[in-house]
């Protein structure tokens, strides 16, 4: 490829401003240290100059680009692009910020944003274009993997949702299964029968359970003390707490171990916790506490978790426990609560909240009251297949 253009200022290709030899010197220069890609070419889109950042992004040394045509860095299905360029260019339109896709000398594709405007002769007239390229490749697979990771998130929790929901029927089934084979009129053949049906069963369940992401627990309640449940789930956010700020202040009364679906109630404070955080973007207090509640031996464990964040305005406290709810736009699923209200129904205890949003004195508080007698000891499952 050769290089024609002699006369063209091989910088920046543009009528410099007056100034004499230094200036042109000092612009050149910083054209030639851009980080962008900075190119001028002339109305028949030929390229005049091409500095040190188009042959980096481009791959072409400007010896073997310069006198070419600006098509060569424009994708065959893109190429019309360039008519209309060119006619916002002779009517003295500058175009900002053109996200496309350019060609390297590679072949590979680039995500480009493009800034383009017009370059004057000395009476005004439209003789070029001078156009700067930044490589935006990085920043779209980025976002790319931003959105994929959101929509897996907003995927995983439907399907805990539905997992949730098949679940229960299963367990029921499992422990109508379980039941028929006990029986003293069912025969050996259909006591084998069942057995296979209820191996299959399992299958189902584990399937769901492992596949839709969700430990709806069919196994055995365990006992385990509320504080240390708290604990577990405070260690696991404890990193983000600690950058956002905020805060832990641990009020543990002892209270005697409660019999508990473990998963259920760590997704519960889990989502207590996380809401607490997304609340306090500027740090703050979290205030956990845990007390037994009733005369002796007492009737359950109140659990509260009080934080000094934004607060819930009285129109939206009404809606926090419905499906979907949500304030957080993309960030949040809005199923937490309404998980966490299930969760703690299933273990026949209450939850409730007040908030306050004075400019003064904001925050919001979680009180969850778990009884002892909560139906969950009688419930082990059949056979004591459970795992803490
Ligand atoms: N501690 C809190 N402080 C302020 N607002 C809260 C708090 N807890 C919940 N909220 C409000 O209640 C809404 C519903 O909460 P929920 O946990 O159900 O869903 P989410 O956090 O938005 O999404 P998800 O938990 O599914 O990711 C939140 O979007 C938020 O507006
Ligand atoms: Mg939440």
């Amino acid at each position: 490829m050769t290089q024609d253009n002699e006369s063209k200022d091989k910088s920046s290709g543009q009528p410099l401003p007056e100034g004499g030899p230094q200036a042109n010197a000092l612009l050149a220069a910083i054209v030639e240290s851009s980080d962008d890609a900075i190119i001028s070419k002339d109305l028949d889109g030929t390229i005049m100059s091409w500095n040190a950042a188009a042959e980096r992004i481009f791959g072409y040394t400007p010896e073997e680009i310069i006198g070419h045509s600006i098509l060569t860095l424009i994708p065959a299905d893109l190429q019309d692009e360039e008519k209309t360029i060119i006619a916002r260019l002779r009517n003295g339109e500058r175009i900002e910020h053109f996200e496309t896709t350019r060609v390297a000398k590679s072949g590979k594709l680039l995500s480009l944003s493009l800034t383009i405007s017009p370059v004057r002769d000395a009476s005004g007239k439209v003789v070029g274009a001078s156009k700067i390229a930044r490589d935006i490749s990085e920043r779209r697979e980025f976002e790319r993997r931003l959105v994929e990771t959101e929509k897996i998130v907003a995927t995983g929790r439907m399907a805990a949702t539905i997992a949730h929901e098949i679940n229960n029927p299963l367990e029921a089934v499992v422990n109508l299964i379980y039941l028929a084979r006990l029986s003293p009129t069912v025969n050996d053949q259909v006591k084998e029968y069942l057995r296979l049906a209820e191996q299959e069963i399992e299958r189902v369940s584990l399937i769901a359970r492992q596949t839709l992401g969700y430990f709806r627990e069919t196994a055995m309640p365990v006992d385990f003390p509320v504080s240390v449940l708290l604990e577990e789930v405070l260690t696991v956010y404890g990193a983000k707490l600690a950058y956002s700020g905020i805060d832990v202040h641990r009020d543990y009364h002892p209270s005697r171990p409660l019999t508990m679906r473990k998963g259920e109630l760590t997704q519960l404070f889990s989502n207590l916790v996380a809401n607490a955080i997304d609340a306090m973007p500027q740090g703050g207090d979290l205030s956990v506490s845990v007390e037994p509640e009733g005369e002796s031996p007492a009737e359950g464990v109140n659990v509260l978790m009080a934080d000094t964040g934004t607060g819930i305005s009285p129109e939206l406290l009404e809606k926090i426990f419905e499906p979907f709810f949500t304030t957080k736009e993309q960030r949040g699923t809005g199923i937490g609560l309404w998980l966490s209200r299930q969760f703690v129904e299933e273990h026949r205890g209450s939850i409730a909240v007040v908030s306050n949003t004075d400019a003064e004195d904001h925050g919001t508080t979680f009180r969850i009251f778990l009884p002892y007698e909560n139906g969950l000891a009688q419930n082990v499952a059949p056979g004591g297949r459970g795992n803490a």
